[in-house]
This record gives structure tokens, sequence and C-alpha cells, in this order.
């Protein structure tokens, strides 16, 4: 894994040093041979010490490629900060952004980000600040954490997605110096997953930036998504009949308690608490905030129906939904998951 991301020079050298039987090397090419290998090896190490200080700074992430030949030792920021041939920059994420993938987002995040912040409403500040309701928020402004004279000066207005965007390609390039010591995301697609989900984590998450595209999006989808409603009922029943809640639970875990709990009396999070939630009015959980999007939806009755039909693509169900998540679109896993659901519950619903 490591060597295949060695610069080609590099790795044919250590296949010709690894390659090379010493034994041969002294019996039938002498010292010439062991010579060569003697400066091939010595060539190698420096050029692993240089390759492993660039990785190093750049630390990419394992699960992205790197988007430039890791031998590029000049375009590292902090290094070479007057260079003329500077990075021209980030892609745009505003294109990606309603397609983005929420639920990665929110894993790449926890895996690379939760060492520094958190991300819960009111979650203590840590090496950096609590992300709660970053995106559309004043820049570098947290109550109570001490940022760098460095950010300070970057400071102007409210994040909009494009500063986002550029921040979170590279830190030290969009401000020298940052305490942010992260390299930054150079896949263009998992930087839109993460904002995406970053917005996600808000009451009132700032509008998508293009709600026409996000729209005919979920319409191309409703077209499957919301199918007459009664074909898929029979097929839902049967479904249901061989349902996995223990499935259910390892899917919500992984998927949904980033927004929501499900114990009895939880709090309510990105989204409400959903102790039983089978069979109660919808969108109706007190003290929560709920979209536009959903409000004339609310008090009719969460049915298996209604949940599979909203479950499968919130978004097609009520385009604007603040639920940022694309939906489950196994049927049987939809099955499992509301099983589960109705297992948590003072009072179970008979599935049909
Ligand atoms: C090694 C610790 C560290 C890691 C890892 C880290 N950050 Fe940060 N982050 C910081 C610090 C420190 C700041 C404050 C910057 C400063 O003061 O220069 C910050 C600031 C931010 C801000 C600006 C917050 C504001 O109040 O305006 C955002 C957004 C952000 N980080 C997102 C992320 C994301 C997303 C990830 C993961 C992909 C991440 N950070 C990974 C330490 C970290
Ligand atoms: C990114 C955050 C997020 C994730 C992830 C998420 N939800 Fe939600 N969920 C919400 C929000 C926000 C609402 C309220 C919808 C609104 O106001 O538009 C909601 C509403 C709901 C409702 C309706 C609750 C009610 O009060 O009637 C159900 C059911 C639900 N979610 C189930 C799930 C399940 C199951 C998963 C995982 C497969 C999941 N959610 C993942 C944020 C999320």
């Amino acid at each position: 894994m490591l060597l295949a991301a060695l610069p080609n020079s590099l790795y044919a050298l250590v296949q010709r040093v690894q390659n090379t039987n010493p034994g041969e090397t002294m019996d039938k090419s002498g010292k010439d041979g062991l010579l060569g290998n003697k400066i091939a090896a010595g060539v190698l190490t420096a050029g692993l010490v240089l390759w492993g200080a660039n990785r190093i700074a750049h630390s990419v992430m394992s699960d992205e490629a790197p988007e430039k030949p890791a031998i590029k030792i000049a375009a590292l920021p902090s290094a070479a900060p007057a260079q003329a041939s500077k990075p021209a920059g980030p892609e745009s994420i505003l294109p990606l952004l309603a397609k983005a993938d929420v639920a990665k987002g929110m894993a790449f995040v926890q895996q690379q980000c939760a060492a520094c912040h958190t991300f819960t409403q009111g979650g203590a500040n840590g090496v950096g600040p609590n992300l709660y309701d970053v995106v559309g928020a004043p820049m570098f402004a947290h109550t109570g954490f001490s940022y760098s004279a460095a950010v300070k000066a970057k400071a102007h207005g409210n994040w909009t997605y494009d500063e986002m965007n550029e921040w979170l390609y590279s830190p030290s390039n969009f401000a020298p110096g940052t305490g942010m010591s992260y390299p930054g995301i150079h896949n263009t697609q998992t930087r839109a997953d993460v904002v995406a989900y970053l917005r996600t984590l808000s009451n009132r998450p700032v509008p998508l930036p293009s709600a026409s595209q996000i729209k005919s999006e979920s319409e191309e989808h409703g077209a499957s998504a919301a199918p007459p409603a009664t074909a898929p009922a029979e097929n839902l029943t049967a479904l249901l009949a061989h349902a996995d809640p223990a499935k259910g639970k390892a899917l919500f875990e992984e998927q949904c308690t980033a927004c929501h709990t499900i114990a009895k009396g939880g709090a309510n999070g990105v989204g409400p608490n959903l102790y039983g939630v089978v069979g109660s009015k919808s969108f109706s959980a007190s003290g929560f905030d709920y979209s536009d999007a959903v409000k004339p939806k609310a008090g009719k009755p969460w049915t298996a129906a209604r949940l599979d039909d909203w479950l499968k693509s919130p978004a097609a169900f009520a385009p604007g939904t603040h639920m940022a998540y694309p939906g489950i679109k196994n049927d049987q896993t939809r099955a499992d998951m509301i099983a589960y659901l109705n297992q948590n519950s003072a009072s179970p619903v008979k599935l049909p």
C-alpha cells in the first residue's frame, strides 16, 4: 500500500535493491555491483526521507488518493509560501453539494476531525472549536475559543460554502500559521460530503446553493420513490414479516445516531428523539423545531408504509426537509429499520 504510493523512480530503486541477491552480487558482479547497490541504497534512503517528510506534511488521508504526485515537494505551502506556482485553489463544491453523501461526510469527520472538534450543540471546545452550526456562522468566532492571530486576520463575515471549501482544502493556505494543523481535504467529492454534513449540524441549516438542482434531483428519484401508494404496501408486508430488528439496530447505530437518540426521554439532537415514533403523530416531537418542509405533514400517524416512504428518500417525501440523509435504498433494510424503531416503544404497533 505504501509502496504503491511511492513515486515511480523511488519505487524502481526499491525494486532494484530488493531484487538483488547480496550473495550473487559478491560472487558474480564483485565490488562494482556492491558499490552500485550502496549508492542505490543511499539514494533510496535520501529519497525516502524527503518523500517521507513530504508525506507527513501532507499526511494524505488513507481513503483518499493523493491528487498530486507525492514527489512534488515544491508545492509544500509552508516550505515555499512565495512560490509563483502556488496551487490554483480547490475545485468548487457547489455543484456537488446537493448530491453529496452526508453519511460519508459524517464518517469522514468522525475519523479525521473528532480528535480536535466536537459537533454536538453546546459541545465543548477542544484543540479546535466546537463545530455545531458553523456553516453560515461568523467565521472564527465560536464563544470561548481562543483563535490564532492567523485566522483572526482572515475572519470577515460569515462562512459561505466557497470559503469553507477553500479552508478545508488547505487550512494553511487559507490562513498561513493557523493552529489547525490538518493538511486539508484534497478530494473534491470528500470536501462536498464533509461540508454537506457540517451543514446539517444546525437547527436551521443554511439553504443548499442550488435549491432548484436539488429539487429536480429529488423529483428524478421521486418518480420511482413515490409510486402508487398501494403497490409497495403488499411488498412491505412480506418484507416486514422477514424483518430483522438487529440489523436495523446496527444500521441505526451506524447512520442515525449522529442526529437522533432513540432511548425513552432521550434528547433531541439535529433530529428529534425517536422513541415510540412508529404509530405516533409524525413530526410532532415536543421541543423540536421542525423544518417548514415537514410542518404541513405533521400530525398524520407514522404507519409502516408511510415510514417506508420517508426513509426511502426524505428529500422526495418532503423536499427541503432538514433531515439531510440520502435515504435507505434497499427495501429489506428499510423494513429492518422499521422493525427496530417499532421495538423502541412503550407500545409497539402490530406491524402488517
Ligand atoms: C489537529 C487538530 C485539528 C484537526 C484534526 C481538525 N481541526 Fe479544524 N480547527 C482546529 C483549530 C485549532 C482551529 C482553529 C484555527 C485557528 O485558531 O487557527 C480549527 C478551526 C476549524 C474551523 C473553523 C471554525 C470556526 O469557528 O470558524 C472549521 C470549519 C474546522 N476547523 C473544520 C475541521 C474539519 C472539517 C476537520 C476534519 C476534516 C478538522 N477541522 C480537523 C484544529 C483541528
Ligand atoms: C444528518 C442528520 C440526520 C440523520 C443522519 C438522520 N436523520 Fe432523521 N431526522 C433528521 C431531522 C433534522 C429530522 C426532522 C425533519 C425536518 O424537520 O425536516 C428527522 C426526522 C426523522 C423522522 C421523523 C421523526 C418525527 O418526529 O416524526 C424519522 C422517523 C427519522 N428522522 C428517522 C431516521 C433514521 C431511521 C435515520 C437513519 C437511517 C435518520 N433519521 C438519520 C436528521 C437526521
